[in-house]
């Protein structure tokens, strides 16, 4: 009679489920011994540890016989070497699960089992282990099984060490990073009563700067995302919502499109998410959706602060990395981002820009339609400098003709995005609490440069105007203007590599030595050093501390605006701004090391051990 076990499972949606596991039957015959040690080295009862073929295992001697496990503790790789033996029951230290020393069965009803292997003493006085010759594959197995249950419990738990625990665990066993962000995606969207949270989005940055970041450090970057979505998200489903019946009477794109405006309009999420959904259902493509959403975030003035745009982008990055799984509930946050957020027509503040932009607004059909008819470069850098003037007016009405002439919008997003990175590099350590208004126009500037690739329109256009009279609501926070580094400007002091220069970064962001930072980023740059290497560390800076979606929007923006500009001075104040954004914040290190304990533990290392002085 086959036996079974029952065992919770994490399934693709997120939710556990128990499934019977058949309990595999011991095979004698697949088992290959290794010869451990000399068995008269061990004390009654304490545990040594062992590496061997690649399997960890921690061996005891109890009762005059011999018995090996696994040395990593399931419930969170605590080394169970060293643990303790109370009649038979092994104890690991840490949280006190508690194991059958013959078998590993867990005491703890829903706890994982421990791996157990045969342990032999010959008449050579030795003992050996044996090891089943596809231990390896069935361990990374359990580990990945293990781990993908592990992190939906520290996505509800909202605990950063459950997650990083998982993840080292997962990425140690070799799982596809796709395959943690589709499922942190899927989970963060489905779980969430409210929009596309700043969880999801650092999710997608670190799916879209992997190759950006040292390998070393991608651990990291998830652990941040996947933090952030623990604490978005209260573990329950949202309510379901399906797309309208099938028939067949067809609606035209053109009525749905009314209708989905007309319901963010009266702030009706439920009917806008459901003409969302049956858009994608009827197999529309991602243009046509993207075009409906991003039409809807522009139909108000500058929704949410930018937001609204920016995530809405995020959404569909998120959703092309998943190849579009699961995208019945990846799509339906974004809505209430739309219907939800602020509109900066109901403010006083944008009372005076307004009138102006409605009046540019009745002529959208024309400038439309002379921008597709005809083609003009941009000199970016200088258009910048028009974006960055004071008096919004002007600026609007060189906007209408740049597009007039047939200036691409994309070149007009890049100059804007241009002139958010001057704003940043000059903000003004004094203003402290307004940094999120630079990091806001910087990652806005370029959503809708990715939204003009997806899904251009005239629609569309009137989020270049948006962008424009926020950049100029924006120029207070320039007085006084913060020094720039000059071009050529490095500091007092030699080094003998370039990596001495990047280890002097790093310490200068720890003492937040802002403007040190910024003369050396510009001195490595003008000596030519490797890029890459420099992007890495300015990533590390931030990934090493509590970042929150700001930081990670800014270094973003800067890094791809850096790759897309042949422009040396345009590359170079890119990189300055994230360098300020970055080194200029005030955070703890919590995820860092939580993250740092977690692949101690995954290495089989004891956190006792740990020389935080080092
Ligand atoms: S009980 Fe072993 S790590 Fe928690």
């Amino acid at each position: 009679m086959s036996q079974t076990s029952f065992e919770s499972q994490a399934t693709s949606d997120g939710t556990i489920q128990i499934a019977d596991i058949p309990i595999p039957e011991f095979d004698e015959s697949k088992l290959v011994y290794h010869q451990l040690c000399q068995a008269d080295t061990f004390d009654e009862r304490k545990g040594k540890p062992f590496h061997v073929d690649g399997t960890h295992l921690a061996v005891f001697r109890y009762g005059n016989k011999y018995y090996a496990v696994d040395n990593r503790c399931p419930h969170m790789g605590y080394p169970m070497s060293e643990g303790s033996v109370r009649d038979g029951v092994l104890i690991c230290h840490w949280h006190h699960w508690e194991f059958d020393l013959k078998t590993g069965g867990c005491f703890l009803t829903f706890g994982d089992d421990l791996k157990a292997f045969p342990v032999e003493l010959r008449d050579d006085g030795y003992l050996y282990v044996g090891i089943d010759q596809g231990e390896r594959e069935a361990a990374k197995r359990r580990v990945i099984d293990r781990g993908k249950r592990a992190l939906i419990q520290g996505l509800k738990d909202s605990s950063s060490f459950l997650i990083a625990k998982a993840i080292a665990a997962l990425t140690d066993a070799g799982a596809d990073p796709k395959e943690i962000i589709q499922q942190g995606l899927y989970y963060g969207t489905n779980k969430t009563g409210d929009g596309w949270s700043s969880g999801v989005t650092i999710l997608t940055i670190a799916a879209n700067m992997w190759d950006d970041v040292d390998p070393k450090d991608h651990n990291l970057f998830l652990v941040h995302a996947l933090t952030q979505i623990g604490r978005r998200t209260s573990g329950s489903s949202r309510r379901q919502r399906f797309p309208f019946p099938r028939s067949k009477e067809k609606h035209d794109l053109k009525t749905l499109k009314r209708w989905f405006r007309h319901y963010v309009d009266l702030r009706d999420r439920g009917a806008a998410e459901r003409i969302l959904i049956t858009l994608h259902d009827r197999g529309y493509s991602r243009e046509i959706i993207a075009d409906f959403v991003f039409t809807a975030a522009t139909d108000f003035y500058f929704t949410g602060d930018g937001h609204a745009l920016d995530f809405a982008n995020k959404t569909f990055e998120g959703l092309d990395y998943v190849d579009w799984e699961g995208a019945h509930e990846i799509l339906r946050p974004i809505v209430i981002d739309l219907v939800t957020r602020t509109r900066h027509e109901e403010t006083s503040r944008w009372a005076d820009s307004i009138p102006i932009l409605e009046d540019i607004f009745l002529r959208l059909d024309r400038i439309w339609e002379l921008n597709q008819s005809n083609q003009v470069s941009l000199d970016i850098s200088e258009f910048a400098q028009t974006m960055l003037g004071d008096s919004f007016e002007p600026i609007v009405a060189e906007i209408e003709e740049k597009l007039c002439q047939g200036v691409s919008p994309t070149d007009i997003c890049r100059a804007m995005t241009y002139a958010s990175a001057i704003r940043t590099v000059r903000f003004h350590l004094k203003n402290e609490g307004d940094w999120h208004d630079v990091a806001n126009i910087y990652s806005y500037a370029h959503s809708l440069y990715r939204a003009f690739h997806l899904a251009p329109s005239k629609e569309l256009m009137r989020g270049l105007f948006h962008g424009a009279v926020f950049l100029t609501y924006l120029r207070w926070l320039n007085m006084p203007a913060a020094r720039i580094p000059k071009p050529e400007q490095c500091l007092d002091e030699t080094f003998s590599s370039p990596e001495k220069m990047l280890d002097r970064l790093q310490e200068f962001a720890d003492f937040q030595k802002v403007f040190d930072a910024e003369i050396l980023v510009n001195q490595y740059i003008n000596e030519g050093h490797d890029i890459t290497q420099l992007k890495h560390t300015i990533a590390h800076i931030m990934l090493r501390e509590d970042a929150e979606l700001h930081m990670f929007q800014v270094l973003e923006v800067a890094f791809r605006h850096f790759d897309l500009s042949t422009n040396a001075e345009e590359k170079r104040i890119h990189l300055l701004a994230a360098t300020r954004y970055i080194t200029a914040q005030k955070l703890m290190k919590g995820i860092l090391w939580s993250t740092e304990n977690a692949e101690r533990l995954q290495r089989g290392e004891l956190l006792s051990e740990r020389e935080d002085d080092n």
